[in-house]
């Protein structure tokens, strides 16, 4: 597959042009990556007109998809703004949604002026849906209806698309998917991507789980989506996004259809044997694994005596550094360029000496209920109190997250006594509150 978005940059690197443009740089190398970072120079095209080497990129990229795809160089937060946007503009007016969304989720709703109904969830980072309960509010209006989840979530539990699909086009409501962890699912000898499973528009971050840049990531949209979503996807984008999207992203996006169109799909395979084979171990040894997602490893280690947070350290003593940790969990994610270093993740967890189980556990969610609009909250004047003195106010914050940026509570609900438990368990002091 050809890649004409780094073609044309080593072209023009070799070609020792006077750059009387931006960056201010100009290609003299104070990190070693400037000379390939330019900007929309003539014929470099430009990301939300794109007509020349980045709509043939895209189009490379749609190919490996099999679905339209629009490149972000501003990570899924902004392809999660823009599906918002493209949902607001099809007429949607209410808005379902699984508990574990990003906090771009809920700074995209506060700006368009969406109140999302949460599906009820075990935990906050779990995007385990109960279908009956989505079924039965699918059916309580007669309201234009969208249901947007985050799956796979955090901790490698993956939602089941195809059943939730159904239940959206039994009822008419279009069903969005914040696929951020999961753009290699397209890739698995069974594709388990939103788009081929029925969803209408996904957003995933190409940098979290193939070899891209930080912010590259894509928005894809299926081809039995309403038109109008692929005819407004690049202004929806636009709308949102920075009008100087890194060039070194696009390359790097570019960079990576030629290699998936090279043998990963074969490679991912292979490594998947592996990482199960790891899981196994860890298994024997004793530790309590969750989650179904392939690539990513999440630990359970209370019952094996430690914290997650714990387990990080001994980790990072050993030279390895996780993706998350907090007391519940510990959250490795793996990629096929993570071959060579398996082994040494696998014999620093088993070096673990098991010890008496930890008994406590985190609160149940708080389902504090909306007192005003996300937008009213946002926008209210608000003053930033002790968390633990905040029973019955409307939150003002768009956000209390519990890492890694899962919504405690968002703004416009009130505070309830739920809510100053999981305050309290996931260590928020202060928060910020509209003034009465
Ligand atoms: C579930 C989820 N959605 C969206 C995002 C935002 O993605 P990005 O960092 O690519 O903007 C994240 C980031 O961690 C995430 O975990």
């Amino acid at each position: 597959m050809n890649t004409p978005i780094r073609d044309f940059v080593e072209k023009y690197i070799a070609s020792e042009a006077v750059r009387a443009h931006m960056p201010g740089h100009k290609g003299k190398t104070l990190l070693g990556c400037e000379q390939a970072d330019i900007t929309e120079i003539a014929g470099a095209d430009s990301l939300y007109e794109a007509s020349g080497i980045i709509k043939e990129s895209e189009a490379n990229a749609s190919k490996l998809f099999e679905c339209e795809s629009f490149y972000s160089a501003e990570g899924s937060s902004l392809c999660i703004r823009a599906m918002l946007y493209l949902l607001k503009r099809q007429g949607v007016t209410r808005l379902i949604a699984s508990r574990n969304a990003h906090k771009s989720f809920i700074s995209g709703c506060a700006l368009l002026d969406f109140s999302p109904i949460w599906l009820k969830a075990s935990e906050y980072l779990s995007c385990g849906i109960d279908n009956c309960e989505l079924s039965k509010l699918l059916l309580q209006s007669n309201e234009k209806t969208a249901v947007f989840i985050t799956t796979p979530d955090y901790l490698g539990g993956c939602a089941d698309i195809k059943a939730i699909s159904a239940l959206c086009k039994a009822s008419g409501a279009y069903l969005c998917v914040d696929c951020a962890h999961g753009a290699y699912l397209k890739f698995l000898p069974e594709s388990l991507y939103p788009t081929d499973l029925g969803a209408d528009m996904c957003c995933s971050s190409a940098h979290k789980t193939l070899p891209v840049l930080t912010g590259g990531a894509y928005l894809h949209i299926a081809s039995t989506a309403p038109k109008a979503f692929c005819e407004n996807a690049k202004s929806a984008l636009s709308l949102f996004g920075s009008t100087s999207p890194s060039y070194l992203i696009l390359q790097s996006l570019d960079t990576a259809n030629a290699y998936i169109a090279n043998g990963y799909p074969e490679r991912l395979s292979e490594f998947i044997i592996k990482i199960n084979i790891a899981k196994g171990r860890l298994k024997d040894h004793g530790f309590v694994l969750c989650g179904s997602e392939p690539l990513k490893l999440t630990l359970k280690p209370k019952s094996y005596g430690y914290c997650g947070g714990e387990l990080a350290k001994l980790l990072e003593n050993a030279g390895i550094f996780p993706e998350f940790a907090d007391s519940d969990y510990l959250v490795l994610m793996l990629t096929p360029e993570n071959a060579d270093s398996l082994d040494k993740i696998i014999t620093a967890l088993l070096s673990a000496e098991r010890r008496q189980a930890i008994k406590d556990s985190a609160p149940d969610l708080c389902d504090c209920p909306y007192a005003i609009s996300l937008r009213e909250a946002l926008f209210a004047e608000s003053e930033i109190i002790k968390a633990s003195q905040s029973l019955g106010r409307i939150l003002a914050q768009f956000n209390i997250a519990c890492p890694p940026a899962v919504p405690i509570a968002v703004c416009g609900e009130r505070i309830n006594e739920q809510a100053l438990k999981c305050f309290e368990y996931y260590g928020i002091k202060e928060i910020s509150v509209v003034k009465e």
